[in-house]
């Protein structure tokens, strides 16, 4: 089971005294259960059987006790690095990879998926105990009477058989389930970012809630339904050969053996005890085929996981950044991937493809229900050709796809594509120059490729063809996370934290005050010890503290992705004339994507883009 793997790989020595702890405790259990036979079987009684009670009942709270702390400290040290191992995975996972995933399917992972695990890693150690007790008991059984020992191993295993084929049903739903809150989360997204939408109209609220909303939650209480039912009859079908196996005994094999009666007594008694362990069992089996269905789940989203910060796998040295930046493009190409990834992977009790899911997701070329080919992965070339690298790892192997021969980020090269790859967007070939000290404005209609090609400048894309060189050093995997701390940028869809998170130089507020001067938000935005007042602006208000984050960054590449749409036309003139003449003037390499053509004279560049080429 992957999740034992999982419990192992966090710390082999903590789970190793919790199951130990489980399996004293387990075994105090038993013991317990034969002094107790002892003492109504007839006859004399040992002195000591007393002590032996009280002493049995004291290894059995204690280890109990050792069990349980352990555990609490184990389950909660699972779910601290499931949280930062995953999150540490989003942040270091390429952006494409990301960008195809959603932000739904993450959210999903890093709420759902770490409840779900929490809660199988929290029932381990109480499931030692019990099968300690229940192997302790079958121990006690086998000494008693060899028939009757060998009538309940053969009920039991009926028990399991019968157990698994229902476990294989529920496994099964709980994966389409899985599938389901992906869907939920999505519509919970789409209620928070459209709540304007959904109000001012009631056809589309009402449609929404009922088809997309309330379809899903409908889904997964029917599947959640569906699949607590189904053990409820498993359960209610191993305790029925319980019972059914203790009839034959007490009525058929008693009587035809002739066994005497304190083996019956004995077995009474060790069936009796039996039962809870069993039943507790049970009821714990549907936390661990959660768990497993949820590092299922994170497998199959290639997110890696047990690598804590994974970013820190760039391999990057401290190593300043240039003075200035001569930006060159030969030959960059780059095109986007169809389809995102598949849901789950076919295997046993993998379920069928999602009735209401996505048509057509798990076609675009790849194998039916497998997730994309690791050398297939978006953005990542495989240059001449590489084996395709081994599945995600969850387990404990410290590895994340960055789609290179190591995981890496690939280094670029030609790339081999696949038919579903080449079906998205293409951007290039390029070949373009950004020289220090020079404003590039880069133009074009909406969708030719203007804010892709942001991102491969600023190293958050790998190109698929050609090469990127920053004063003439190739960029590749060894060096883009050194790259990426050269430029300085302000995407569309740019975020605002409320901190300045990562700027720890004094006098900060100082120069934070400065630009807020410059910028003309002075009066609305104060700052103290590194933190803004406030971030709740109008959302010109808003792109001008993400252009103030930038300038503090004071790197050698400033790219603006129509940075200046949303501003007042005063302003503008402020943007183009002054804060880009500035930065030229330090010698940046200034990139500034537009749309503005009356100050298309202010750049000394102007690269136009049609559909993803450059126009002549
Ligand atoms: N994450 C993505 N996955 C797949 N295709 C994408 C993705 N992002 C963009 N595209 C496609 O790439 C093309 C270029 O998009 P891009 O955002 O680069 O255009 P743009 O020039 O910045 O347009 P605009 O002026 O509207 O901002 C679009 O046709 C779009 O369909
Ligand atoms: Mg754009």
């Amino acid at each position: 089971m992957q999740l034992i793997r999982f419990l192992i790989s966090i710390s082999l020595v903590r789970i190793a005294g919790v199951v130990a702890a489980g399996l004293v405790a387990g075994a105090a259990n038993t013991y317990l259960v034969t002094l107790i036979n002892k003492v109504v079987a007839p006859g004399p009684h040992p002195d000591d059987l007393l002590t032996r009670f009280v002493l049995t009942g004291v290894v059995l709270l204690v280890s109990g006790l050792i069990s349980q702390i352990l555990l609490i400290r184990l389950a909660q040290e699972a779910i601290f690095r499931l949280r930062a191992d995953l999150s540490g995975g989003v942040v270091s996972a390429p952006l494409e990879h990301l960008e195809r995933l959603g932000s739904h399917r993450l959210l999903a992972t890093l709420t759902e998926d770490v409840r779900s695990l929490s809660q199988a890693v929290t029932a381990i150690p109480a499931i030692c105990i019990d099968v300690a007790t229940i192997v302790g008991c079958f121990v006690f059984l086998a000494v008693l009477s060899g028939p009757i020992f060998a009538i309940s191993v053969a009920g039991t295993l009926v028990g399991i058989c019968c157990v698994e084929l229902f476990l294989r049903r529920v496994r099964a739903i709980y994966h389409r389930a899985r599938e389901n809150e992906d869907l939920l989360l999505s519509s919970f997204q789409a209620v928070t970012l459209g709540i304007k939408e959904l109000k001012l109209h009631r056809g589309r609220r009402r449609d929404f809630m009922d088809r997309h909303l309330l379809g899903s939650a409908r889904t997964l209480r029917d599947q959640n339904v569906d699949a607590s039912q189904k053990f409820s009859v498993a359960q209610g079908l191993g305790q029925f050969l319980q019972l059914g196996t203790m009839a034959l005994v007490l009525f058929a094999i008693a009587a035809a053996l002739d066994l005497p009666r304190d083996v019956m007594v004995g077995y009474v008694l060790v069936t009796t005890f039996l039962a809870m362990p069993m039943q507790n069992f049970m009821h714990r089996l549907p936390d661990l085929v959660r768990g497993d269905v949820a590092l299922a789940k994170i497998r199959t989203m290639n997110l890696s996981m047990a690598t804590l910060h994974n970013e820190e796998q760039l391999p990057y040295t401290e190593r300043p950044v240039v003075e200035s930046a001569r930006l060159e493009l030969s030959n960059v190409g780059y095109h986007y991937a169809g389809e995102p990834p598949a849901p789950f992977e076919d295997g046993p009790g993998a379920p069928p493809p999602h009735p209401g899911g996505r048509p057509g997701a798990r076609s675009g070329g790849r194998p039916p229900g497998g997730p994309p080919p690791r050398g297939a992965h978006p953005g990542h070339p495989r240059p001449g050709g590489p084996p395709a690298a081994p599945a995600p790892d969850v387990n404990g192997r410290r590895r994340i796809d960055h789609g290179g021969r190591d995981h890496h980020p690939v280094p670029m090269g030609a790339p081999v594509l696949e038919a579903a790859e080449a079906s998205g967007f293409a951007l290039g070939p390029l070949d373009l120059v950004f020289e220090p000290g020079q404003i590039t404005f880069v133009v074009g209609g909406n969708g030719s490729g203007k804010s892709t090609l942001a991102k491969l400048i600023t190293g958050l894309y790998v190109p698929r063809t050609g090469s990127i060189s920053l004063n003439g050093e190739k960029i590749d995997h060894e060096n883009v996370e050194w790259f990426r701390q050269n430029s300085s940028a302000v995407f569309t869809d740019f975020h605002l934290f409320e901190d300045y998170l990562g700027f720890d130089r004094p006098g900060i507020d100082d120069e934070v005050r400065h630009y807020l001067e410059q910028l003309q938000i002075a009066h609305k935005v104060t700052v103290r010890d590194g933190k803004l007042s406030t971030i709740a602006l109008s959302q010109g208000q808003r792109k001008r503290l993400a252009l103030l984050t930038a300038l503090l960054e004071d790197r050698p590449i400033y790219l603006f992705d129509e940075w200046a749409a949303d501003q007042e036309p005063r302003f503008r003139d402020v943007f183009y004339g002054e804060i880009l003449t500035d930065l030229k003037r330090r010698g940046k390499t200034v990139i500034v994507i537009t749309h503005d053509d009356r100050y298309f004279d202010r750049a000394d560049q102007l690269v136009k883009l049609d559909f993803g080429r450059v126009a002549a």
